[in-house]
């Protein structure tokens, strides 16, 4: 080891908590490592540097280039895989992704995320329960969607939609049941018009993702959980420029004919398309 590793190690040793000093001290010596086996030029330092600070001028409120790159790294997978793998039972999670927005408008049941019609989409009606582990039913759970408009686009990344376009929240009901009213999602590229994109071109690796819905359910009592419903037969579902398909995410849809429930349960009165599906959470925080 060098001296300047162990001395660079050491100079952490007075953090007083346990799991921070050993994350830190850790880590250093996971870069100094890497450093010192490929033998890193100083101008490939530099460059590295660059790079970092080209991907941190990116981000603002409505982007977040960090968690892009973490993305197409399969570093968000891999925390996912280390922190959630344990239970089966609970619906899996998948990447947070760079497009959530904070503070979106809570919807009431069976609203429309739709706050802007562009093309002639067939009305999508998404519904189901939220379930424990036991199988009861969790009532008062806040379930945030957030999805792609027909141009592949998010509202915050496309200067063209309202800010809460396809984003919602919902509460589920006594029963545990939720429902919302979209379109379809399409598959879309991720943005390649920065740090990850040069990453990408240059490593001639494909820009996209297979259409998907993104959840992020929180209820008191259980661990928040963050995934997607993918559609199925979508041709991106084997290559995932993010990694984070899973089979059991996978889901598919129905087409519908409106009839007096729909109607009066959902406000849907010509034909549909229905995608059912239930969350399971854990306990705990
Ligand atoms: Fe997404």
């Amino acid at each position: 080891m060098h001296d300047v590793t162990t001395s660079a190690i050491k100079s952490f040793e007075n953090i007083s908590d346990a799991r921070p000093k050993m994350l830190i001290q850790k880590l250093v010596k996971a870069i100094h490592e890497y450093i010192d086996d490929v033998e890193l030029t100083q101008q490939e330092w530099e460059m590295a540097i660059d790079f970092l600070t080209r991907t941190g001028q990116l981000c603002h409120e409505q982007r977040q280039e960090y968690i892009l790159l973490s993305d197409v790294l399969g570093v968000s997978m891999l925390v996912d895989e280390i922190n959630h793998s344990k239970n089966h039972e609970q619906t899996p999670s998948t990447v947070f992704g760079p497009f959530f927005i904070a503070n979106m408008p809570v919807r009431h049941y069976a609203d429309s995320i739709i706050e802007e019609k562009v093309g002639d989409e067939m009305p999508l009606l998404v519904k189901g329960k939220i379930f424990n582990q036991q199988g009861e039913a969790i009532k008062n759970a806040k379930i945030e969607v957030w999805q792609t408009a027909e141009n592949g686009m998010y509202s915050g990344q496309d200067p063209d939609q309202p800010v809460a376009n396809l984003r919602g929240a919902f509460m589920s009901q006594e029963n545990g049941e939720y429902a919302f009213k979209s379109i379809l999602p399409v598959s879309y590229q991720i943005p390649s018009d920065g740090t990850v994109g040069e990453l990408l071109n240059y490593s001639k690796r494909h820009f996209w993702r297979p259409a998907h819905i993104h959840f992020m359910i929180i209820a008191e009592g259980y661990q928040p959980l963050v995934t997607h419903l993918f559609i199925q037969n979508d041709e991106y579902l084997q290559g995932d420029a993010v990694f984070g398909v899973k089979d059991r995410l996978i889901v598919g849809f129905e087409q519908k004919q409106a009839d007096a429930t729909s109607k009066q349960q959902f406000g849907l009165d010509e034909s549909f398309n229905l995608i059912e599906y239930d969350f399971v959470l854990s306990k705990g925080e």
